[in-house]
């Protein structure tokens, strides 16, 4: 009798404790299959749990999806909602996350002893504590894995568990499962060369297009001028501002700045930029180092916009962790939120960076989160750029199960991102061969391309030939794209000749922020997130011009004739073509 009775008590008091905190059991969250590729674990070298950690946790927004379609809505020529960007407040309250989601994750953590180590900030929780207690936290065990190209060592861990009732509530939490390694996309085909590789020129104009035979070889900001059509424009001084995003310890100098202004741009030889440091960054000025990245985009970008501001973002956070401290290795959420909490006055309206990862070497998680809050810079009317990659469709093209397939780059394959691919040349201009563009396994296909990509796919043999490898139903990217070859770029005071679509981004991005001087000038709205635009009006009005030859290369043989064709209409290699500013500015 007494047995009986407690037989049929028990399972009710399962059933509360599997529902109250924090008694619910552990499940595991997030899981990488195998150690990330370049990584390797050191098995023989143990990590001190009294190391200092701060475990930020994302808290599960709501409404995503009708946010998403809010920013879609306001992105499309034509919507009612066109151009009535938000500002973060009322973002905030859409995806602020559900109080009941809040609640539960801070009595987990005030039931394990951190009531006293947690700053809360609208959709996340830092937890300040040490190796030890997030690993009892967290049920999981941190080791030290090396990066076999740079050797640098980092603390990460392969999974970990929270409770199960809380895996709706939590969205992600680093540092965890993210290696990374946020290269700069610069060129491993071209590299950096010295101008005397060019064989003199003739300097006569090509008199049907005016733009100079040079263009050709090399590319200064007049052939960018020339050939996307804003030679002679002057923008007036609005509120407009142009943002250069800068990572891995690189800054732009104002010397080499100014000697390229000297030598290219006479009239805008006084022009400088501001910098702005984000979580510790610098705006070192050493003009004897090789800042190759940072002179590039800044160059660029001040060069075709002058005298509209440039802001150069210099955000901390070198990865690999060069001293195993296990918060370095974060630089787009530090970068992303710094910039969020900017006022609508701070704020550039067009951002460029030339950064980014192999996609299958982000966790899925972080990178959700990240492209959620790209999203949210669209939506305060930011137009945010970036570089697809200088890998072609791919690098040693081997996914992590082993099976061969092409390897996509994020943040370029984030649907709320303009991704810019490479071209070269100008009669005609081609498609580069490092040009990075595929298909995203993370991301699906987005609306605003349907028609793009659905005619590509159901017409172009290379998307029959290459099947087997790559995503059909994935985000296709780059969606448009510039200049990416031999950029003369003045660095450590001397004019070198620089390739990748690291110079293709800024390239677009300066005329991007031309437009949108031009709109805030006349007064209208400042064009916010690009893609709804430019695969729609851009296009059919000819302010994108059809590359349509030239062809990608990639995969080092692993697969046979890797690459991707250029050809009529958008392809994954130029996207939906290069820009004609005299058409954008007036559509
Ligand atoms: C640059 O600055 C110098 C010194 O202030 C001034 O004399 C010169 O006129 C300026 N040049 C231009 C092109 O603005
Ligand atoms: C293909 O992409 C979709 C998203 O569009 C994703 O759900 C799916 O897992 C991807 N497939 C592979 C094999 O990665």
């Amino acid at each position: 009798m007494h047995i009986s009775k407690l037989l049929l008590l028990f399972p009710a008091f399962l059933a509360s404790i599997s529902d109250a905190h924090p008694l619910a059991p552990y499940r595991t969250f997030e899981a990488l299959p195998s150690i990330p590729q370049g990584w390797e674990e050191l098995s023989n070298q143990a990590v001190d749990p009294s190391t200092p950690i701060s475990l930020r946790i994302h808290l599960a927004q709501q409404n995503v999806p009708q946010f998403e379609k809010a920013l879609i809505d306001m992105s499309t020529p034509g919507h009612p909602s066109y151009g009535q960007h938000m500002n973060q407040a009322q973002i905030d309250d859409i995806l602020r996350p559900h109080e009941d989601t809040s609640a539960a994750v801070k009595n987990w953590l005030e039931s394990k002893g951190f009531g006293n180590d947690l700053s809360f900030k609208n959709d996340w929780v830092v937890v300040s504590t040490t190796i030890g207690k997030a690993e009892s936290l967290l049920q999981t065990r941190y080791k030290v894995f090396r990066n076999s190209k740079t050797g640098k060592n980092v603390i990460r861990t392969l999974s970990y568990s929270v409770p199960r009732n809380l895996h709706s509530s939590v969205m992600l939490i680093q540092p965890t499962t993210l290696f990374g390694s946020t290269r700069a996309m610069k060129s491993t085909i071209l590299k950096v060369e010295d101008p005397s590789v060019l064989k003199s020129t003739s300097l006569s104009k090509v008199k049907s297009e005016g733009i100079n035979a040079a263009c050709q070889s090399s590319i200064t900001p007049e052939c960018l001028a020339d050939l996307y059509k804003y030679k002679g424009y002057k923008p007036t001084l609005t509120k407009n501002k142009l943002g250069v995003n800068g990572f891995l310890e690189q800054y732009a100098q104002n010397d080499d700045l100014s000697k390229f202004l000297k030598k290219y741009i006479p009239d805008a030889k006084n022009v400088t930029f501001t910098c702005t440091p984000i979580n510790g960054g610098k705006c070192t000025q050493h003009p004897r180092e090789d800042f190759t990245e940072a002179n590039l985009d800044i160059q660029y970008t001040v060069g075709a916009s002058n005298p509209i501001p440039n802001i150069y973002y210099s955000t901390a956070g070198r990865p690999p962790a060069v001293d195993l401290d296990p918060n370095t290795n974060e630089p787009y959420l530090e970068w992303l939120e710094f910039m969020l909490d900017l006022s609508d006055e701070e704020m550039p309206q067009t951002i460029t960076t030339s950064y980014g990862d192999d996609e299958h070497t982000v966790p899925q998680s972080y990178a959700i989160k990240v492209c959620n809050m790209i999203g949210q810079l669209g939506a305060r009317g930011v137009s945010v750029l970036f570089s697809s990659g200088d890998s072609g469709p791919g690098d040693d093209c081997t996914s992590k199960d082993g099976k061969k397939r092409f390897v996509p780059n994020f943040p370029a394959t984030c649907p709320f991102v303009t991704s810019v691919g490479g071209t070269v040349g100008v009669q005609p201009e081609k498609a580069v061969s490092f040009s990075s563009g595929g298909f995203s396994n993370y991301f699906s296909r987005p609306d605003y391309q349907n028609s793009a990509v659905g005619g590509y796919l159901s017409s172009q043999t290379d998307a029959t030939t290459f099947k087997d490898y790559y995503n059909a139903s994935g985000r296709a990217f780059p969606d448009i794209s510039a200049q990416g070859s031999r950029f003369h770029v003045f660095v450590g005071g001397f004019d070198q000749l620089v390739s990748g679509t690291s110079a293709s981004s800024p390239a677009f991005a300066a005329v991007i922020s031309l437009v949108n001087n031009d709109r805030i000038a006349r007064g209208q709205k400042p064009l916010g997130f690009l893609n709804p635009w430019l695969y729609t009006t851009a296009t059919e009005k000819k302010g994108i011009v059809d590359i349509t030859s030239g062809t990608s290369r990639g995969c080092s043989g692993s697969i046979p004739g890797a690459g991707w064709k250029a050809t009529t209409g958008w392809d994954p290699v130029t996207g939906l073509g290069t820009p004609d500013f005299s058409i954008l500015k007036d559509l």
